[in-house]
């Protein structure tokens, strides 16, 4: 079987393949479905009379807000509807913390801390790494943060001033968190401080392609457990309609609202108005935005399927790999410590896959085990090229093959 394996590596790298499967990011075909929106024609006044051609709305149009708050579940007074990004009003909810937040703002802590569940988004690391927040990685079990973990790091460390997480097909290990593990992390959080904030980065909140675990919606769960105001959501369009081209939304009360409104009141006077009326018409209600999702499902799901059946092939023992109804990744942890060599390998055929260690803070996965798929982008003939690839770097890796 070895040598199979060793003359599979040579006649994949005599291929001389260039894929990229880096980034979870739409293809053209889920790009398609919204080429409406390019020439959507739109009045050019809000429901309530706003000019959308000029500054102004600087929280967003209304009947955006109102979109944002049928989403999120949340009361549109709750709500505000911006640009393109909802990383950017995760960056900008930190950053508001970071300089006003009361009693003391973050800057002013010494050594602050966040609670991030690993694996997780290395855009989220980087951020927090932009601030001097120091990431403390709490593992994700299947129903959500492992809840003894999270308990243990607020009792034994100190100025722990918040967590960051992604609620709902976590990127990349796809776990959707129960209603109950949030509301224990609400109330152990709400117990352990006043001021802790939770940060949920929503952005697969609407990208099931399979049949999904339910959830309540987090703001429902938020209230409960009475911690509107520790709490901030933000969700995007991002993978709904155009990558960085749609729009974003963030849910939140009192302070971290407050506190939102004023660094953003500072940095930008209004949102692209006109490109939120015409995500407003083009789907019209809530139900065509989850109509619309569907299509998108309907295009992701047999790249799943593509790059589980090779992930099948491989021997248990060399690993194991999630299982998502949703999102956009895949993992694959390794049963040795070969991340790094698996994607060295891959590159050396020709297959770019996310960095080992990405998933985990400052890039360091102390097991160089976890290995981040995204299956989304390529053509289904690509992928089954890179999975192929994947596979056998696995295989080399794990039996430690000399190519
Ligand atoms: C968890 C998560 N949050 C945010 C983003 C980016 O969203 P946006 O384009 O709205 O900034 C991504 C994109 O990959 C993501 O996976």
């Amino acid at each position: 079987m070895h040598q199979e394996i060793i003359t599979r590596f040579k006649s994949l790298k005599d291929k001389q393949l260039s894929i990229d499967i880096t980034r979870g990011k739409p293809d053209v075909e889920q790009l398609d479905l919204s080429n409406e929106l390019l020439s959507v024609s739109i009045s050019t006044f809000s429901e309530d009379g706003a000019d959308l051609r000029n500054y102004g709305e600087p929280f967003g149009i209304l009947e955006a807000r109102r979109l944002g708050s049928e989403l999120l579940d949340a009361p549109i007074g709750n709500i505000l509807a911006c640009e393109q990004s909802s990383l950017l009003l995760t960056y900008q909810t930190i950053l508001s913390n970071f300089l006003f937040a009361e009693p003391i703002p973050w800057k002013d802590i010494k050594n602050p801390k966040f609670i991030c569940p690993v694996p997780g988004f290395d855009r989220h690391f980087m951020m927090l790494n932009d601030f001097g927040i120091e990431a403390l990685p709490v593992p994700l079990n299947e129903d959500g943060v492992d809840i003894g973990s999270f308990q243990k790091i607020l009792e034994s460390e100190d100025s722990v001033v918040g967590m960051l997480g992604v609620p709902r097909h976590s990127n990349p290990s796809g776990e959707i968190y129960s209603d109950d593990n949030l509301l224990n992390l609400f109330k152990i959080g709400k117990n352990f401080s006043r001021e802790f904030l939770f940060i949920f980065d929503h952005a697969y909140l609407i990208h099931d392609f399979l049949p999904s675990k339910k959830q309540k919606p987090l703001w429902e769960i938020a209230s409960e457990a009475g911690v509107e105001e520790q709490t901030v959501i933000t969700t995007s369009f991002s993978k709904v309609t155009f990558g960085g081209g749609g729009i974003s939304f963030v849910a939140a009360s009192g302070n971290p609202l407050k506190l939102i409104k004023k660094v953003r009141t500072t940095m930008i006077i209004c949102p692209d108005k006109l490109n939120q009326k015409r995500h407003v018409e083009f789907f019209k209600t809530t139900e065509s935005v989850k109509k619309h999702m569907k299509k998108h499902a309907e295009l992701i799901r047999p790249k799943f399927k593509i790059a589980h059946s090779f992930l099948e092939k491989l021997p248990q023992e060399c690993g194991k790999f999630s299982t998502p109804t949703g999102g956009y990744f895949i993992t694959y942890s390794t049963a040795k410590p070969i991340a790094t060599k698996v994607v060295s390998l891959c590159k050396e055929m020709g297959v770019l896959v996310t960095p080992a260690g990405s998933t985990h803070p400052k890039g360091h996965d102390p097991n160089d085990s976890v290995i981040r798929l995204a299956p989304t982008y390529v053509s289904q003939n690509e992928l089954s090229d890179a999975m192929n690839v994947f596979t056998t770097a696995v295989l080399i890796a794990h039996y430690d093959l000399k190519v």
